[in-house]
């Protein structure tokens, strides 16, 4: 055998071993994906709320939302959180929509927040663990597939700062402290009617802002509208309890009754059941903001 034939097997050698290497890897990826697809359609994963995750999934998914809360959460300014009447304010927006399923000092979760995995967390716990900031952006924004809801439609960020600086209070409270000063101060409603009525008083009418159709469709999220409607542009059950929304900004007509216009619009979404007493869609406590941006959104549905 001369050199020249013998390089030439090593050669052929050499190439046939590469070529089954590589129809080895892309079976295994065959495989892999074939077994991912069946795991999904057998529906092997159990999601009853009552099994746990094992430890690695466990680990897995905590490890990936604490990393996106801190990214998420650098970029925040963080105000003084160290007046106690701040402190006080945030612990009544807490006891009115909180408590329910994290609990308090002395107070059990209610059913809601038991049987729900994962598992509500103790906010006292959480607030040596995490930033303010952190804890103001879970607030705000929610937790996907948690259970925990965004609250940016339903308090300001001021009034966000204030459930914050009272969860940094909260480990030092006793069960009687907490209760003495949850019995003693009114809800948000009272004070944010006491609140809007001064204001009014001393403007006349509340300042302007532009309305924008992004957080419009943030919005249409934020108040579950995507639980009885289709709406372009927005992910959801694509449920058909309400008209679907396509084309709505060219329609003449909101819910057969009133003329398609911005401020028909915002009435509307406001206050449906004002419009038609007899109408399936429910009042949402829809702001006058929340509203426009929304009736924004709607609009650009052609
Ligand atoms: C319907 C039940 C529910 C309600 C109501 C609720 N939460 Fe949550 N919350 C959860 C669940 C579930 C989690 C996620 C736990 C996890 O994955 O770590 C969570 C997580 C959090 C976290 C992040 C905790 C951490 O350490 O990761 C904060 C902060 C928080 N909630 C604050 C609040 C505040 C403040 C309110 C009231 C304005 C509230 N939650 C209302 C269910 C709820
Ligand atoms: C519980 C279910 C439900 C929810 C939640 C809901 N809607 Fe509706 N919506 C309806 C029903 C039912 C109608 C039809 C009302 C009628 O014709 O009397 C309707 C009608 C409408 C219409 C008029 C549609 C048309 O064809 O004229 C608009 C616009 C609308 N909804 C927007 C919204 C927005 C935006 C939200 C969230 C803020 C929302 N809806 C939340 C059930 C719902």
């Amino acid at each position: 055998m001369t050199i020249r034939t013998r390089q030439r097997l090593i050669e052929r050698i050499r190439k046939r071993v590469l070529i089954r290497l590589a129809l080895g890897l892309v079976g295994v990826v065959i495989a892999m994906a074939v077994g991912a697809v069946m795991f999904i359609f057998w529906g092997v994963y159990n999601v009853s709320a009552l099994q746990q995750h094992t430890e690695p999934v466990y680990t897995v998914l905590t490890t990936a939302l604490d990393r996106s809360i801190s990214q998420r959460a650098e970029e925040i300014d963080v105000p003084s959180l160290d007046d106690p009447a701040m402190a006080q304010q945030g612990l009544i927006y807490y006891r009115d929509k909180c408590v329910q399923c994290h609990g308090a000092p002395g107070v059990a979760r209610q059913d809601v927040g038991k049987g729900m995995t994962p598992v509500p967390p103790n906010l006292a716990h959480t607030a040596s663990n995490r930033t303010p900031a952190e804890i103001f952006w879970a607030i705000k924004h929610g937790i996907k597939m948690t259970g925990m809801p965004s609250w940016q439609f339903i308090f300001t960020d001021e009034e966000i700062w204030e459930i914050v600086a009272f969860m940094r209070q909260m480990s030092k409270l006793s069960p009687v402290e907490y209760q003495a000063i949850a019995a003693r101060v009114d809800s948000k409603e009272t004070a944010q009617t006491e609140e809007a009525e001064a204001s009014s008083a001393r403007s006349g009418t509340a300042p302007e802002v532009l309305p924008n159709a992004d957080r419009g469709r943030l919005a249409m999220y934020g108040y579950a509208c995507i639980a009885c409607h289709r709406i372009p542009g927005l992910v959801g059950p694509q449920a058909d309890v309400g008209p679907p929304l396509a084309g709505i900004g060219a329609r003449r007509y909101i819910a057969g009754v009133l003329t398609n216009n911005e401020d028909n619009m915002v009435r509307w979404l406001r206050h449906p059941t004002q419009v038609d007493p007899l109408t399936a869609m429910p009042d949402l406590e829809v702001t006058e903001r929340d509203a426009r941006d929304m009736a924004a959104y709607l609009e650009t549905l052609k």
